[in-house]
């Protein structure tokens, strides 16, 4: 594996592997590499001819109170993770490579964005959709792997694609989970041992939403007063940001459920925020 820091070393290299007419997998991240990352390099490498990964943690779409500066960063660790994963270049570039002047131009979609996860964090998904327009003019044609854990980010990211018509095909992953089903993120290492021991509540709330959904459940409202009720079990777990129980390609609330549904939520526990949704059919 080849770690890369500059913009101009990845592009040589990546159109030298397209001229030999190889296909080229990208898993784009932040770094802290945990099995959920790691799926999607598998997924880059195993896929595709050649994987490559980056790892850059993009200040644009933290907010001044968000964790962008303890944020952990840890080189040696993910790097060592990606090659295990099969990745043959790893793009680690600096904050001044992406971004050497101020930037003009921002890259921000309606609709996807505005509500759930775009409510509570009004500039993150902006600095997404900026980051990775320029990750996709850096790595040029590919297929790009981005998880379903980020469940309204992958949305966007679909239709920035074909919006704007990046020779990209986005393909959503599953959400790789600890035994006791918490999402993996990078934040549980933030949790408390009290916390932790909480946070699986979030997919069981989840689950049960789904359950009732299968079991002919219709009304959105229902569903939410479900999922609320059960994280409310949980003594540490703040009143959640939000319980979205909408379609799954708008991310719109229905008047009646039907077709491919998603449920979503977001949920303090002490200064840590998790997120976390699941997917299912309306019978
Ligand atoms: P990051 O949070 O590092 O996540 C990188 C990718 O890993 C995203 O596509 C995310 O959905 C996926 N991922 C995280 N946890 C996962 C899990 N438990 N199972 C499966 N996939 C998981 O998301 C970002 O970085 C950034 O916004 C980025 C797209 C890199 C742009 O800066």
């Amino acid at each position: 594996m080849e770690i890369l820091h500059t913009i101009s070393e990845l592009r040589s290299h990546l159109d030298r592997e397209r001229a030999d007419g190889k296909t080229i997998g990208f898993a784009p991240t932040m770094g802290a590499l945990h099995h959920g990352h790691e799926s999607l390099m598998v997924a880059a490498s195993t896929m595709c001819n050649v994987g490559v990964a980056s790892i850059f943690v993009n200040p644009l779409q933290f907010a001044p109170d968000e964790d962008l500066d303890s944020y952990p960063r840890m080189l040696d660790e993910d790097a060592a993770k990606a090659e295990a994963a099969g990745i043959e270049y790893l793009f680690v570039p600096s904050v001044r490579e992406m971004y050497p002047e101020e930037n003009w131009t921002t890259v921000s979609l309606r609709v996807v964005t505005e509500p759930w996860e775009g409510s509570s964090r009004p500039t993150h998904f902006a600095g997404v959709a900026t980051v990775v327009s320029k990750l996709f003019n850096i790595v040029g044609p590919c297929t790009a792997y981005f998880g379903q854990k980020d469940y309204q980010q992958l949305a966007m990211l679909r239709r920035m694609t074909t919006d704007l018509n990046f020779p990209v095909d986005v393909k959503g992953m599953p959400t790789v989970r600890e035994e006791d089903g918490l999402a993996m993120s990078s934040r549980n290492l933030r949790l408390t041992p009290e916390h932790r021991e909480q946070a699986p509540t979030v997919q069981r709330a989840l689950q049960a939403g789904v359950t009732a959904i299968e079991g002919g459940e219709r009304d959105p409202a229902a569903v939410e007063a479900i999922v609320r009720a059960i994280i409310a079990t949980a003594p540490l777990a703040a009143e959640p940001d939000y319980i979205a129980v909408v379609d799954a390609a708008s991310l719109r609330t229905p008047e009646i459920l039907s077709g491919e549904i998603r449920l979503l939520t977001a949920v303090y526990f002490g200064d840590v925020r998790l997120i976390d949704n699941v997917g299912v059919v309306a019978p």
